[in-house]
């Protein structure tokens, strides 16, 4: 391990919650990155309800048990994970920190759970791939099925177990915050946002030097070189606000099904009647996830609408759930709701900002060690026990008590 590698751990070892990665990430980050990592849409109620929904939940204990060693493996889609926490697909950590993706893939892999890699990564998802663990690739609807089917099967030939087709961006959500601070992850360098921009990156002399030795990586390299004839960047198409939706349609999940082999996920859903759809169309898995608060904004925190879903497709497929994990405990309140395994992304997103892979590893050992420590004072010997009895019946909302404990 180098020095910088060294120095890099130590520091973050000091840190000793998400809220302390956060301060650090937010010493580090210009503002432009660090409001784009941080923000929801609009009025950011989504954002805000995605964490409450996960404090208003209590827990209910069985003391006076001893557990030594709370078991935390299970298994996502086939793969065994030894911490039901994978790493979500995040556009943009390029521009958080230079490990980027890597630094994602990497501690994901040290954790042994599996990193969804975004097709809006900042290196080539065979890049992401060459680091060893097991992955999954994210993809949008991109202009054409040519693009896709490209991308498909790159990622098909770089190893990435399954595809995750994220269904919430037909279009993107109104992140005002961005447009406050002149930021988009898809945007170019040139004179007059390097204008705009200064201010705020010349505060950050250590980022901008970290930036400037990375080569300024604004592309998106997965679809900076694919389109049929020659044009770059098919995703600046796309956020400009193209023609079709920004992420499939139900025709596109049929053809994805149809040219995909492997696992089929669906990110995105937060109702029984698209998480039924999704798995009709033969869809392995669904994530409940409302984009971290960062689309329609008003839609419902996903802990809220999570128990139904798992009660309407649970015996056909697997339900994983993310947006607004903060905690251990709050990914042992999704579990005994009937998630499989959750996703967190701005949590890992701190870490690298804070101290890269480092971070990142800080980050899951974080949540692995608060998982271990709410379930042990739970009294629960394993993920694999956690159902309802574990929580409040008194402190879960109205949508979620309609479901029948089975
Ligand atoms: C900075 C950032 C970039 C994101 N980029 C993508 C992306 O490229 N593809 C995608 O499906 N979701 C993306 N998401 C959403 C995450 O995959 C995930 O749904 C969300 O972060 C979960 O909420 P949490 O941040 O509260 O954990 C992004 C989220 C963040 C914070």
């Amino acid at each position: 391990m180098s020095t910088i590698e060294r120095i890099r751990r130590a520091r973050v070892a000091r840190l000793l919650d998400h809220e302390d990665l956060q301060r650090a990430a937010a010493r580090a980050l210009p503002r432009g990155i660090r409001e784009y990592v941080a923000g929801g849409s609009e009025d950011e109620v989504t954002l805000a309800r995605n964490a409450q929904a996960f404090r208003d939940v209590a827990f209910r204990p069985r003391m006076a048990t001893w557990v030594p060693e709370p078991e935390l493996a299970t298994t996502v889609l086939g793969t065994r994970v030894d911490l039901p926490v994978l790493t979500a697909p995040c556009g943009g950590l390029r521009l958080v920190h230079p490990d980027g993706d890597l630094g994602f893939a990497k501690a994901a892999a040290g954790a042994g759970t599996v990193h969804v890699a975004s097709s809006a990564a900042g290196f080539t998802l065979e890049d992401i791939a060459s680091v060893e663990g097991p992955k999954w690739f994210q993809l949008y609807r991109f202009s054409s099925h040519e693009t896709m089917e490209h991308l498909m099967r790159r990622a098909q030939d770089a190893g990435y177990s399954a595809l995750v087709a994220t269904v919430d961006t037909a279009v993107s959500g109104y992140r005002v915050r961005d447009f406050k601070n002149g930021f988009s992850y898809s945007m170019r360098v040139n004179a007059r946002n390097a204008v705009k921009l200064a201010p705020q990156l010349l505060r950050k002399p250590a980022w901008l030097a970290r930036y400037v030795l990375d080569g300024l990586p604004f592309e998106i390299p997965n679809t900076a070189r694919i389109t049929a004839d020659g044009k770059p960047m098919v995703l600046t198409e796309m956020t400009k606000g193209g023609a079709g939706s920004h992420s499939p349609t139900w025709t596109d999940i049929d053809w994805l099904r149809a040219n995909w082999r492997g696992p089929l996920v669906v990110k995105g859903l937060l109702t029984v009647e698209d998480a039924r759809r999704a798995v009709d169309a033969g869809a392995d898995a669904v994530i409940v996830s409302n984009h971290g608060g960062r689309q329609l904004d008003g839609a419902p925190a996903t802990l809220t609408v999570l128990p139904r879903i798992v009660d309407s497709v649970g015996d056909r497929a697997e339900v994983l759930l993310d947006s607004g994990i903060r905690r251990g405990s709050d990914v042992v309140k999704a579990l005994s709701l009937g998630a499989k395994a959750v996703l967190a992304g701005r949590l890992p997103t701190w870490g690298l900002a804070a101290g890269g892979t480092a971070g990142v590893e800080r980050s899951l050992e974080l949540l692995r060690t608060e998982m271990i420590r709410t379930m042990r004072l739970l009294g629960c010997h394993s993920v694999a026990e956690l159902d309802r009895s574990w929580l409040d019946e008194d402190t879960l909302p109205s949508a979620i008590k309609e479901v029948e404990t089975p």
